[in-house]
């Protein structure tokens, strides 16, 4: 695994200086204190190749070795061609078929979920799975209900064939398009392509509707979880570490009261990072490596939510 952030914080100070709000407020209602955003020249791709050629590097791999890249991010470079042909042509993965997966933040387990299989199956070896976002440049900082949320950041993940009883153990995802407008951005498609009125309109950034979101997230990430759980034969009882999609710090207790974790148990770094979308997990991810928190045999619950909506959870053996 590798990750990579933007060198640029913005802290609750600096949002206190632009928008209605409080330190006091972003902390007690999020969890977060500061934020990585993207300086105006940066964009997506970027981040994602650091963190691509991190994990390649570490998996002692050469880009030459990956056939298939699955980007998962909200905040492409642009919108043809996708940010995981940017990829690979930047790292270099001449064998590769480079993708986007569009998934907000559950984008990086959808994209697990579908090469876990492809690897299983024996039709690829190896895969790159990136979850990268520039999401500062989708917020709007007239809004203070989500300027203080989202900050910029990418993980990436090699996946390789490993011994029956490792790695992936189960993994599901789930949509319900139903809740679409719960947390989108209407402009710049082709409902409503971009035009003056619609950038005077603010349409191309993030809508929100955080709080009727909240309860949908605490419950979805809970019932996948012991679905896969289940599916796989553990309880949660067995689980070394809980990693959720890094949203809002409630929201991450509130799912661990629901699954009846102990706080020690469940991953947080939501007060650095702020939520990154389809980044968190693999940043996250990485971080535990690291710091040796995943060890050697450790069993790792990952379960995320995000726009469309969408769901997912995934259990890990490592
Ligand atoms: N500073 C100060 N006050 C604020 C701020 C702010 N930054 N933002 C909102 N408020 C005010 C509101 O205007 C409201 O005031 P009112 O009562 O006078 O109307 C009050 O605070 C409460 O607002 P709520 O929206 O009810 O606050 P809540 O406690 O729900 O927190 C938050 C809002 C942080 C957005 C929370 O609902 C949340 O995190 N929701 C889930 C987000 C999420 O999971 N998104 C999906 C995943 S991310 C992805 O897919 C990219």
């Amino acid at each position: 695994m590798g990750h990579a952030y933007p060198s640029g914080i913005l802290t609750n100070a600096d949002l206190e200086k632009i928008v209605d709000t409080s330190d006091e407020w972003i902390t007690t209602r999020t969890g977060i204190k500061q934020r990585h955003k993207a300086a105006d020249h940066e964009y997506t791709s970027q981040f994602a190749v650091i963190a691509a050629n991190l994990a390649l590097e570490r998996a002692g791999l050469k880009p030459e070795d990956i056939e298939i890249i699955l980007c998962a991010t909200t905040t492409p470079d642009q919108i043809m061609p996708s940010t995981g042909a940017l990829v690979q042509a930047q790292i270099g993965a001449t064998n590769a078929a480079g993708m986007d997966v569009f998934a907000a933040c559950s984008g990086f387990l959808y994209g697990i979920t579908m090469v876990e299989s492809m690897i299983r199956t024996g039709q690829i070896k190896h895969a790159l799975v990136i979850g990268a976002e520039v999401l500062t440049k989708y917020v709007d900082y007239t809004d203070r209900s989500t300027c203080v949320i989202f900050g910029d950041g990418a993980g990436a993940a090699v996946l390789a064939p490993v011994a029956p009883g490792k790695g992936v153990l189960a993994t599901k995802i789930r949509s319900d398009g139903r809740f679409a407008e719960q947390l989108y951005a209407p402009g710049g498609g082709t409902r409503l392509g971009t035009t003056h009125q619609t950038i005077d309109n603010r349409d191309h950034f993030f809508k929100m509707k955080g709080n009727e979101l909240f309860k949908i997230a605490v419950r979805s990430m809970a019932e996948i979880s012991k679905e896969i759980l289940d599916q796989a034969g553990y309880t949660v009882d067995d689980v070394d570490l809980v990693i959720p999609h890094q949203a809002n710090q409630r929201i991450t207790d509130a799912v661990a009261s629901r699954l009846n974790v102990p706080e020690e148990k469940v991953y947080s770094n939501i007060a650095e990072h702020g939520n990154t979308s389809s980044a968190s997990i693999p940043i996250a991810l990485d971080e535990c490596l690291q710091s040796g928190k995943i060890k050697e045999g450790s069993l790792v619950l990952l379960t995320a939510f995000g726009g469309g909506v969408t769901w997912g959870g995934t259990l890990v053996r490592f």
